[in-house]
């Protein structure tokens, strides 16, 4: 059954905000699950984490960054537009429960992920301080939603807004410079930048970490193998044993290298596809 586009909004520069119709997938969403689409006949299944659902509309809200072919051809798509696909929810939920003091991290794109997580750790009466992070001012996104949870931290590489650096120093602000003290954290966001929250985290004797990994994924239902990763020594397939895990058990490394094996042929597909569709500096 193809998926409509009720609503889509820019966010910033390639980076796109959907509420797409899907029952199935607003009835049975929870926090830490994720679709996989394929736009059309002859498209790509990919991945996308569910930010939020609209059950009275039964609609779900995906925020998706253009980085290639199918994410950039997913963000050219028109309000009224459909999408063949959208199978879910997958994956398993989050672990939600009140732990107390929460100290949740966000870079990029991941702050849409991290979203649904912050709302029912908030339901659940947790007190919460989000760090959020990105390139520039444009890509922190989500500000004012985050705000409704709690104290936000903003951290921008270039320091067009809040602190001048990178999440982990707003970690260590937050730690050594004001003594806070978390029961548990989240980081969603780049793998280099979830790797190095999660060293920061045991550096600061936060108990754990939590991490939503973004490995290659094909079926989503673990029967491929495509989305293989080692978290405490033992091989794990995320789309069904995650995509959350704890960060200090995962091998970084190994996740970082097979995450580029198939980087030619992407830029392939994707230089393909931009000489096809031409100007896309709009996006
Ligand atoms: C559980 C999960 C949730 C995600 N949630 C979001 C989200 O909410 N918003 C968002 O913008 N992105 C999300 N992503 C990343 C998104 O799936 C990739 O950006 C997308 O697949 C890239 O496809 P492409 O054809 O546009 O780019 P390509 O040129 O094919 O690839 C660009 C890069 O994206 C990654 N990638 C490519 N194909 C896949 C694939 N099938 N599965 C996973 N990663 C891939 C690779 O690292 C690759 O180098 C999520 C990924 C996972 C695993
Ligand atoms: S995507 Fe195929 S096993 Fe996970």
């Amino acid at each position: 059954m193809p998926h409509k586009i009720l609503r889509k909004r820019k966010l910033a520069h390639l980076v796109h905000d959907f509420v797409v119709e899907a029952p199935l997938v607003a009835e049975h969403a929870k926090p830490g699950h994720f679709i996989v689409v394929r736009l059309h006949e002859h498209g790509e299944r990919i991945p996308l984490t569910i930010a939020d659902v609209y059950p009275e509309e039964k609609a779900f809200r995906m925020i998706v960054r253009a980085v290639g072919k199918t994410t950039y051809e997913l963000c050219m798509m028109k309000e009224g537009d459909e999408i063949l696909d959208v199978v879910g929810p997958l994956g398993k939920p989050s672990e939600i429960e009140k732990y107390g003091r929460v100290l949740l991290i966000g870079g990029g794109v991941g702050i849409a992920t991290l979203h649904p997580i912050a709302k029912a750790l908030h339901e659940a009466g947790n007190e919460i301080i989000s760090i959020l992070g990105g390139r520039s001012a444009e890509y922190v996104i989500m500000q004012e939603e985050f705000k409704k949870f709690g104290e936000i931290v903003i951290t921008t590489d270039d320091g067009t807004l809040g602190m001048k650096g990178v999440v982990t120093d707003a970690m260590e602000y937050l730690v050594k410079e004001r003594g806070e003290k978390f029961d548990v954290a989240w980081a969603v966001g780049p793998t280099i930048m979830m790797k190095f929250a999660a060293l920061k985290g045991k550096e600061l004797g936060i108990p754990k970490v939590w991490v939503s990994l973004n490995p290659i994924m094909v079926d989503g239902t673990g029967m491929c193998g495509a989305c293989r990763v080692t978290v405490g020594g033992e091989i794990k397939f995320a789309c069904v044993d995650g995509p959350e895990f704890d960060g200090y058990q995962v091998e970084w490394d190994e996740l970082m290298r097979r995450m580029t094996q198939y980087k030619k042929k992407e830029e392939e597909a994707f230089k393909r596809f931009l000489e096809k569709v031409g100007d896309v500096s709009w996006l």
